[in-house]
């Protein structure tokens, strides 16, 4: 009974000439600020274009290159030297291809401190003969983020670290994110002890028992040469 007489005024008060000459200024005014907001969130959530920012981090690993690798590599040890991220849920065998895009999970600490929290997360790629990772963080709307590392051979005891981290989207934009570098940095201070650490820790009496002239050693390097001038499989 009230629902139909309520009915019944909205329709006479919508046939009545008066309300059509109500001001149509507030219902354009919605319209255009509903459009707006539309296409900014589109155009926020793009991913497909240069990010918003970038962030280029790099340190030198005083140890093999293959030492800095196992490492990075070894997805169970990132606890032992990085505060800030570790991965759960991802199958990286420590030899031969990784697959592709793995959805897993990342626990991430902002600040370092030991409390995680859990997001989902892609693992893009993994490469064992470019030692190259990386991984992708997708919310839609608020965040993309997608971070690697590279090792280069500096010297036999020295390994360049490269971090570089892309941001889009609303936390890029409004510098939430990537508008500096300090975790990417504590990371990279983590693993470069972590694996310095490692390195340094003494193999007993090896030159006492290697004692080899220096066409024997050359000759041993051969073969390593050859196995890295072989194209990757
Ligand atoms: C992990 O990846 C390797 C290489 O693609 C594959 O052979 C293996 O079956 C995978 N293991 C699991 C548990 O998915
Ligand atoms: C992984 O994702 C990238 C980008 O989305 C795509 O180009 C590539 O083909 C994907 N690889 C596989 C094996 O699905």
């Amino acid at each position: 009974m009230l629902c139909e007489s309520f009915s019944t005024y909205t329709l006479s008060a919508r046939i009545t000439p008066h309300s059509t000459r109500a001001n149509p200024l507030p219902v354009i005014i919605n319209s255009l600020i509903a459009v707006l907001l539309g296409v900014a969130v589109f155009y926020v959530n793009q991913t497909d274009k240069a990010p918003f920012s970038t962030l280029t981090t790099e340190t030198t690993v005083n140890a093999p290159i293959a030492d800095v690798w196992a490492a990075i590599a070894n997805l169970d040890s990132w606890k032992e030297w990085n505060r800030y991220e570790a991965f759960t849920g991802f199958n990286v065998s420590a030899h031969g291809p990784v697959p592709e895009n793995q959805s897993g999970y990342i626990e991430f600490s902002l600040r370092g401190d030991g409390k995680y929290l859990t997001y989902p997360l892609t693992l893009d790629s993994v490469s064992h003969d470019s030692h190259f990772i990386q991984w992708t963080a997708n919310v839609p709307v608020l965040l993309f983020a997608r971070h690697s590392l590279k090792l280069d051979q500096v010297s036999e005891t020295e390994t360049r670290v490269t971090d570089v981290e892309h941001f889009w989207r609303l936390a890029a934009v409004l510098k939430l994110a990537g508008a500096e570098n300090s975790l990417n940095q504590g990371m990279l201070a983590g693993l470069k002890s972590f694996v310095e650490e490692k390195s340094a820790t003494p193999i007993p009496a090896v030159e006492e028992v290697v004692q080899q002239p220096e066409s024997d050693a050359s000759a041993q390097d051969l073969p390593v040469a050859q196995a890295e001038s072989e194209p990757a499989l």
